[in-house]
């Protein structure tokens, strides 16, 4: 688990709850221990109530970064269920653990050099062929993606459609936890992705365009300002940027256009 021991009291680490609703609190056991937390809160900020300081297992705090993968049962059933701290709220007597990395199979390979073929991701995840296709990477996605469905086209050598149908993969290993063939079906459908991008579909010119624009060193000096900048002038900056409008259309630029 990637939390620390209790650092503080619950009531030092919630200052923004209202604790006139404190009675509505349900203990949950958090690798054992049992804490009493309010029902409203997600796992993760749970884990914070209780006083647990998440040095790992936390990054965006919204879904995206697939850090916070946690497990959990419910008393009386063998079900292991799964899903992101940060989007779960928590249960009265949930048992749950956080697996905030998963040791999973991540081959090291040359995309520049390997054609985007079965045979290519074959040779550096053999592991492949071992799908039994018994659906419990599936099962246990909290993205709700179909994973044995991509697994399944990239061992038919469709690799399109397994970048399509992972395309919102937030990385977490859940599946690779769960999978009886210890596949790392995040690292193939990384993989996969790659391949289609590079060998697959047609150049982007504007990626190119800005891809020049950075090695020609344009950004060089605006960088080397902002990694000198002191605190204060980092705030202003940042309070002070201008936003895109939410209603901006797909041509919206910002007024100070030297840095596009
Ligand atoms: S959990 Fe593993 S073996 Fe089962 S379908 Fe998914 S990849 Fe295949
Ligand atoms: S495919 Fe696997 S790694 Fe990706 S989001 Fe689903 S469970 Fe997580
Ligand atoms: S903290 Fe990023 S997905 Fe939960």
């Amino acid at each position: 688990m990637a939390t620390a021991e209790p650092l503080q009291s619950a009531a030092e680490q919630a200052p923004a709850l209202d604790l006139t609703e404190r009675t509505d609190l349900v203990p949950i056991f958090i690798m054992g221990k049992k804490y009493d937390v309010p029902s409203t809160l997600t796992i993760q900020k749970a884990l914070e109530y209780a006083g647990y300081q998440l040095i790992r297992g936390c990054g965006c705090r919204g879904g995206i970064c697939g850090a916070c993968a946690t497990v959990y049962r419910m008393p009386g059933s063998p079900k292991i269920h799964v899903g992101l701290a940060c989007q779960t709220l928590v249960q009265p007597n949930m048992y749950l653990t956080m697996v905030p990395f998963f040791p999973a199979n991540r081959a090291v390979y040359n995309i520049e050099e390997m054609k985007p073929d079965t045979h290519a991701l074959l040779k550096v995840y053999p592991e492949l062929t071992k799908c039994m296709g018994c659906n419990t990477c599936t099962k246990s996605c909290p993205m709700e993606l179909d994973v044995m469905e991509y697994i399944s086209a990239a061992l038919r050598g469709d690799l399109e459609r397994t970048a399509e149908l992972s395309m919102s993969c937030v990385m977490c290993g859940i599946c690779a936890s769960r999978c009886p063939a210890e596949l790392g079906q995040y690292h193939i459908a990384i993989l996969c992705r790659r391949l289609t991008a590079r060998h697959l579909r047609p150049k982007a010119a504007h990626v190119a365009e800005m891809v020049e624009r950075v090695e020609s060193g344009r950004y060089e000096e605006p960088l080397r300002q902002l990694m000198t900048a002191d605190l204060d002038t980092l705030r202003k900056l940042y309070v002070e940027r201008e936003m895109e409008p939410h209603t901006a259309d797909e041509m919206w630029q910002p007024q100070e256009t030297r840095f596009l």
